[in-house]
């Protein structure tokens, strides 16, 4: 058992799905895996290990931010071996994008300090592994949605007053999240593979968001892309 997941080693899959939302773990677990076994209820941070098409697959909340995220993270690969980390969540879109497009993050720029803090005061640039980016455009492909493949920023204020948005507009960020650059770090830091993919939940510049049922439908499409990323 580590500090914030009351599992025992073995219990969680290599492979692990990382939406921010403990009931999205929930419900992605009812939804695309057989036989599930919830493994954590410490803080209602809800995990999950079944198989999808006889692939042992675990999908684990990890809240919101990079703090939190690294946490899970961090006892994820330290404590319980997880070779491969799909993030799988929201963001809000920038020019170029159209709500419920989906985002499949190479790299994602940061405010957050807890980045500066793992590298020693370094601009690292976080990259996702390469192979999962690779089979998740590859998916994405055959399916019946708009996606993108580019830079994502991963922001600490979701209240954001200054004029951090145009700025990363103006370079051609495609989305804000608020936990990426923390999940690539550590991936590296641990010598693990990472991605995220997002859908685009809401527009930046006109608060203009999907309803839940259309977020439900755009949720299904990027699991789907992270599992073929991981299995196939
Ligand atoms: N900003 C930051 N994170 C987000 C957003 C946003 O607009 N939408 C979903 N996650």
């Amino acid at each position: 058992m580590s500090i914030h997941i009351a599992a025992q080693p073995g219990d969680i899959a290599d492979t692990i799905l990382l939406p921010g939302d403990p009931l999205r773990a929930q419900w992605i677990a009812e939804n695309f895996l057989e036989s599930p076994v919830r493994y954590n209820t410490v803080r209602n941070m809800f995990g999950f290990t079944g198989t999808y098409e006889g692939n042992r697959v675990s999908v684990q909340g990890t809240g919101m931010g990079v703090p939190s995220l690294s946490i899970y993270v961090n006892e994820l690969f330290r404590d319980y071996g997880v070779q491969t980390a799909i993030r799988v969540g929201t963001c809000g879109g920038l020019a170029g994008t159209q709500l419920r497009d989906v985002v499949i993050a190479m790299t994602s720029s940061t405010d957050s300090g807890t980045n500066r803090r793992m590298t020693g005061g370094l601009d690292y640039a976080p990259v996702a592994n390469y192979e999962l980016l690779e089979k998740a455009v590859q998916s994405a492909r055959t399916q019946d949605l708009n996606f993108h493949v580019g830079g994502i920023a991963t922001m600490d204020l979701f209240y954001d007053d200054s004029n951090a948005v145009q700025v990363l507009e103006s370079l051609g960020v495609l989305a804000l999240e608020m936990e990426t650059s923390g999940l690539y770090t550590l991936a590296a830091k641990y010598r693990r593979r990472a991605l995220t993919i997002c859908t685009v939940s809401d527009m930046v510049a006109t608060h203009e968001a999907t309803d839940s049922q259309e977020r439900e439908q755009g949720f299904r499409a990027m699991v789907k892309v992270a599992l073929d990323a991981a299995f196939n």
